[in-house]
């Protein structure tokens, strides 16, 4: 396939958006991802050409994300995160039910052409776990099931949607929002769900607000840096005992943790 015009005018519309132009080749590279189906050489040449870089500084970047990809993506790329907590909250029998219905590996396509299967690191996301991602939307508390009933819909050309509510749009439209196209689905969902909301909620409802920059440089130069200070440190800031540990309550009185833990 050869680059359209298009794409060779979109490529430098990106670089130009960077005062230095070479910042922008993240994005151009998810351009060419969307054009290409995949990073093509054809696409290594263009970005390099554009930005006045040489086609082993891309390719060095290519590679070196796993978001970019050497061989074709299917329509959906399915990313099924088994890092440790969604491991064990059942991201292994997620991957292991998909890869047995697809009938394919890791990093593999089905043969169709419709969906890529891919274990996933953590996508910060793990008070939803497991999560699975189609074309990096989140698809949150997943269980084998229900995981197989979405790539089900996928494959069947339903129309299917994030938990959190956007619809899935195809890998090559997907990559060109990471370019900086936006398709203007991005707020059809809540940007964070109740899980991830908790702490701030929490935060509000007592009155806790983030130390200001001074305090916070404050805090930071009280930091020790020898073994001894930290050792000392670690001490001053022991409580006696667990039982008897005391914590200042807003007024500037103070209750015993026990008392604070009756009280929540
Ligand atoms: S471990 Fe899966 S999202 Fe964090």
């Amino acid at each position: 396939m050869t680059l359209s015009q298009q794409t060779y005018g979109e490529l430098e519309e990106i670089a130009a958006r960077y005062p230095e132009p070479r910042s922008g080749l993240l994005p151009m590279l998810h351009l060419v991802q969307s054009a290409e189906g995949r990073i093509t050489p054809e696409g290594i040449e263009a970005c390099a050409g554009l930005l006045g870089v040489t086609a082993a500084e891309v390719s060095g970047v290519a590679t070196f994300y796993t978001m970019y990809k050497r061989r074709p993506v299917g329509d959906y790329h399915v990313g099924v995160c088994t890092n440790t907590l969604c491991a064990v909250m059942g991201g292994d029998a997620i991957f292991d039910r998909l890869k047995s219905d697809l009938g394919v590996g890791n990093d593999e396509t089905t043969e169709d052409g419709k969906i890529t299967l891919e274990h996933i690191e953590c996508n910060a996301a793990c008070d939803y776990a497991p999560v699975m991602m189609v074309n990096w939307e989140f698809m949150d508390n997943m269980t084998p099931d229900a995981a197989a009933r979405i790539i089900d819909d996928l494959r069947a050309g339903n129309e299917v949607h994030s938990t959190r509510g956007p619809r899935i749009v195809t890998w090559r439209e997907a990559e060109r929002v990471l370019a900086g196209f936006p398709d203007d689905l991005a707020d059809e969902g809540p940007a964070a769900g109740p899980a991830s909301l908790v702490g701030l909620g929490l935060a509000r409802e007592r009155g806790w607000t983030a130390p200001s920059s001074e305090q916070g440089s404050a805090v930071h130069d009280d930091v020790p840096e020898e073994p001894e200070q930290v050792e000392q440190a670690a001490a001053d800031a022991s409580p006696p005992s667990s039982e008897g540990a005391t914590v200042e309550k807003e007024s500037g009185t103070s209750e015993t943790a026990a008392e604070k833990g009756d009280a929540q």
